[in-house]
């Protein structure tokens, strides 16, 4: 099994970027913390990160053929991004939403997903355990559906 892992924008700059809300830990230590889940349970990740939309695009076009699944998130676009909702609903993968932080607990902007109704299942606000988790239900129930 294998699994694309997809940060959107701003993502590279956990452990900088507002501590208060994503905490202190980086990118670089996410990425190693998944990678090490990632080995324990058997299955290959590949973990990508990007700040412009059409790059998340043409990457979920790639997962179409190129993994068994997907775990997203879109960062700020998450809330307004309608062509990666279309995206989505463009390839045949199974896709999982994921956030560190809880946006429905947060601005009022942030408590809408637009893309969650094309997504099989959503993970958040656990920091690197809501990858941990969405990881473990791929593994165990995601790709029976
Ligand atoms: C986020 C939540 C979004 O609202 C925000 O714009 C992000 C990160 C999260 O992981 O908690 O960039 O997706």
């Amino acid at each position: 099994m294998t699994i694309l892992i997809l940060n959107g924008p701003n993502l590279n700059m956990l452990g900088i970027r507002e501590p208060e809300v994503y905490g202190n830990q980086t990118y670089t230590e996410l990425e190693q913390t998944l990678n090490d889940y990632a080995k324990q349970i058997n299955i290959t990740v590949d973990i990508k990160q990007s700040n412009y939309e059409g790059v998340l695009i043409d990457l979920l076009h790639y997962a179409h053929t190129h993994f068994d699944a997907v775990i997203l998130n879109p960062g700020a676009l998450t809330h307004y991004s309608y062509s990666i909702y279309d995206a989505i609903n463009s390839i045949a993968v199974p896709v999982v939403e994921v956030h560190l932080s809880d946006p429905s607990t947060r601005e009022s902007f942030r408590h809408l997903s637009v893309i969650e109704t094309a997504c099989l299942k959503t993970f958040k606000g656990k920091g690197f355990q809501s990858y941990i988790e969405a990881l473990k239900y791929l593994k165990e129930e995601g790709l029976k559906q």
